[in-house]
């Protein structure tokens, strides 16, 4: 069973992917850390994330061990990872790894473009939203969380400035499936938000 849920940055879907993984024995794979891990290499060789041959090399070169890095998350990696993910040949590299992936037991996948290309007949698709509002004060929150200092204001620029790298590049942009359920997390917490999607991708699987 594969499960392939898409949405922008902060909108609840990592949580969610992980939990409803948990719930039905599945494994999950965060395929935004694909993205941050090929910026990170790129940032270490002093090379611009935008450049496509660096981009592409650091793509084709990953390790496992490069998913374990803890520099991965915060605003550096966030916008190295954005302008890798918008070079087609650094997301060629990466489209057999996510496909192999799930190819034994099944997996959820969270990402951008799950449903649409990496997955598009995935049994389930969920396309996560949550309003630039809610998704700031939750991102902001996670900032302060890990110890480190920021403001509201520049937390919802980075967001903006990402949602809007993400959805108007030409490779793979952010979008719904034609066939995804839109899912808003706008007004619920990280329990309702599982609660809700668990019984709607059980309605959708129950005849498996
Ligand atoms: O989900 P995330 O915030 O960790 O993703 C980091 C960046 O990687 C994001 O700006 C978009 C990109 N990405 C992508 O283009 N396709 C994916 N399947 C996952 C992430």
């Amino acid at each position: 069973m594969i499960i392939a849920i898409d949405g922008p940055a902060a909108a609840g879907k990592g949580t969610l992917a992980r939990r409803i993984a948990a719930a039905l024995g599945l494994p999950y794979l965060d395929t935004g850390l694909l993205y941050r891990a090929v910026g990170r290499r790129v940032l270490d060789t002093g090379a611009d994330p935008a450049d496509v041959e660096a981009a592409t090399a650091a793509a084709r070169s990953l390790t496992e061990a490069d998913f374990q890095r803890s520099d991965l998350r915060g605003p550096e990696a966030d916008k190295a990872a954005s302008q890798v993910a918008s070079i087609p040949a650094v997301r060629a590299a990466l489209l057999d790894y996510q496909r192999h992936y799930g190819a034994t037991k099944g997996a959820v996948l969270d990402g951008r473009d799950i449903g649409t290309i990496v997955f598009p007949h995935a049994d389930v698709k969920l396309f996560v939203t949550a309003s630039l509002e809610a998704r700031t004060q939750r991102r902001h929150a996670e900032i302060l969380g890990r110890g480190e200092a920021t403001s509201i204001d520049a937390v919802r620029a980075d967001l903006a400035a990402r949602d809007e790298a993400d959805r108007t590049r030409a490779a793979a942009p952010l979008k719904p499936a034609h066939d995804a359920t839109l899912f808003d997390t706008s007004e619920m917490d990280a329990d309702m938000a599982f609660a809700k999607a668990l019984l709607l991708v059980k309605s959708k699987t129950s005849s498996f």
